[in-house]
């Protein structure tokens, strides 16, 4: 049985007080939803703040990015016990962002994930195409090609992993994948965890869909089959809209 999952990246936003004032308001929004796991993920500087507000809830905190290396030289890097020390639970690993714009690669991510993993972390892996690639018939060939490289050489004894897919095209746009396109694609993906990791785990791990969900689509892509959940972005950004993704079992 996998518990729905719906996972808040606030992205380069929110300053302390702002990460504050939003667990004031969210909290008493999402108090006594059952069976769902909700996690926020704010960026470095709102950690400690986040994770006091969060005391005595079961929302869970996460962190955006981490580096592979336990400690040392490396400036601007945090590590995995960093953040487990910080109250993290989970990390975001590979976002698309993070591939485009900041040049990461497969097997950077490849090595950000086992560390994360050994650090007691649960990553979220970020995977998905650029439009030119789905509009090239590839959509299916680099989504293979990412969790093929970013999981090599991986091994786990349980399915504390999660995945993200998030079709860049969809990220910030307004346009949402179909809710069909996104079963066809983490209907793939779960095929390719089986393969990579054994079909017992891959039957346990969450899959996520991210790209301009909002409280009225969320049910729809949480209808699908194959998807657990929903990694959000700019609908995360405020209270009001997070709590309802997360309540998207109500009418
Ligand atoms: P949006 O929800 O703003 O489209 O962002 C999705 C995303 O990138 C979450 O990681």
């Amino acid at each position: 049985m996998r518990t729905p999952l719906l996972v808040a990246n606030w992205k380069m936003n929110k300053q302390i007080a702002e990460a504050q004032a939003f667990a004031e308001d969210f909290l008493p929004r999402v108090q006594g939803v059952k069976d769902v796991e909700i996690v926020i993920c704010p960026p470095f500087t709102a950690l400690e703040a986040v994770r006091r507000s969060l005391q005595g809830s079961l929302v869970k905190l996460g962190a955006q990015d981490v580096f592979w290396e336990e400690k040392g030289a490396y400036t601007g890097e945090v590590s995995p016990s960093m953040l487990l020390d910080a109250g993290c639970s989970y990390v975001i690993i590979g976002h698309s962002e993070r591939r485009q714009i900041l040049g990461e690669r497969d097997v950077d991510i490849n090595r950000k994930l086992k560390a994360a993993l050994e650090g007691g972390l649960t990553p979220i892996l970020c995977v998905g195409e650029t439009l030119q690639e789905r509009e090239n018939n590839r959509a299916l060939e680099i989504v293979k090609g990412q969790i093929n490289e970013d999981l090599q050489g991986l091994r786990l004894e349980e399915p504390n992993l999660v995945v993200a897919y998030e079709p860049v095209w969809a990220i910030g746009t307004g346009v949402n994948a179909s809710p069909d396109d996104a079963q066809e694609m983490i209907g793939f993906i779960r095929s390719l965890l089986a393969r990579n990791l054994g079909k017992t785990l891959a039957d346990e791990i969450c899959i996520l869909y991210g790209g301009s969900v909002k409280p009225e689509n969320t049910a729809q892509f949480m209808a699908e089959a194959d998807v657990d959940g929903a990694l959000v972005g700019g609908a995360s950004l405020q209270a009001e809209s997070m709590a309802r993704i997360v309540r998207f079992k109500e009418p």
